[in-house]
């Protein structure tokens, strides 16, 4: 649920169109007999692409050993924050570094993620919290959905950006091995998605009601088959911290199970209700 509200993700166009690229050289080299020379075309294609985005990446820092390998400092990583436009444009997210260059109207100056370049700010890709602290790698007090959702974030740069190192700090020590808040907030990831499916398998169960609202009309839920009724649903503590209802629709000879709650002002044989 939580990253169904997240801003919508710039740059996976551009992955797309990256993606279609690579296949249709795929498609032509199996076609052809000539399995050899393809190849070695490829690779050195992929050889000269490598080396001018590396150049045209890095111009002043032509030093990095490999760009798998590289350990920023916080001071250091603040540089590539898109003010400077001779550098490529960096951010941190649990303490991977990507290049985040080619998506430069939105992390660039004026861009509306400007504020994740050049720093860790973790806690905000779930927080929305862009002012002052707000801006913090630390993920502390977050639920595991949101956690699961800020892992969630780190994948997507994997996906759609180039990863260049490690920032030293909460997540990564100064030899770039994982820190036990790195494993911290993976683990707590990983809970989250077990409790989302285990959530998701129960609730498959029983069918959620349908629900409409409008300005003129206000909000109004109903079963096509069965009755509408509240229930809490068990595992949203531990996946958010929070208690929550949902509206479920139950047959006739269900509704006098424990815990179901007819809607206030809504007959106990109502299939519609107006909330
Ligand atoms: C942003 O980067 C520039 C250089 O690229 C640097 O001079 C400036 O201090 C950085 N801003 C912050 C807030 O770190
Ligand atoms: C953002 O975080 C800061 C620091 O934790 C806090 O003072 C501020 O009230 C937060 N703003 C919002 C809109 O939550």
């Amino acid at each position: 649920m939580a990253s169904d509200q997240s801003p919508q993700r710039p740059g996976e166009d551009a992955h797309e169109d990256e993606q279609k690229g690579s296949s249709s050289v795929k498609g032509k080299a199996m076609a052809g007999k000539t399995m050899g020379w393809v190849l070695a075309l490829i690779v050195a294609v992929v050889a000269l692409f490598v080396g001018l985005s590396f150049k045209s990446r890095y111009p002043i820092a032509p030093s990095f050993p490999s760009p798998q390998q590289k350990l920023f400092k916080v001071d250091e990583l603040a540089l590539y924050n898109g003010t400077d436009e001779g550098l490529p444009i960096l951010l941190g997210i649990l303490g991977s570094v990507f290049d985040v260059t080619k998506g430069k109207s939105h992390y660039g100056v004026g861009g509306g993620y400007h504020h994740f370049s050049g720093r860790d700010a973790s806690r905000a890709f779930v927080s929305g919290n862009f002012t002052g602290e707000g801006l913090t790698d630390s993920l502390r007090g977050l639920s595991n959905a949101e956690i699961k959702s800020v892992v969630e974030w780190r994948g997507f740069y994997h996906k759609s950006y180039t990863f260049v190192g490690k920032l030293v700090g909460l997540y990564y020590d100064d030899q770039g091995n994982p820190t036990k808040h790195l494993k911290g907030a993976e683990a707590k990831a990983a809970r989250g998605a077990q409790l989302l499916k285990k959530q998701k398998k129960e609730e498959d169960k029983l069918p959620s009601c349908n629900s409409k609202w409008s300005q003129d009309e206000g909000g109004e839920v109903w079963c096509d088959n069965g009755f509408p009724r509240l229930i809490q649903r068990p595992l949203e503590i531990a996946l958010t911290g929070k208690m929550s209802k949902r509206c479920a629709c139950f047959r006739e000879d269900q509704l006098g199970e424990p815990g179901l709650e007819v809607y206030e002002g809504c007959d106990y044989q109502a299939q519609t209700c107006r909330v």
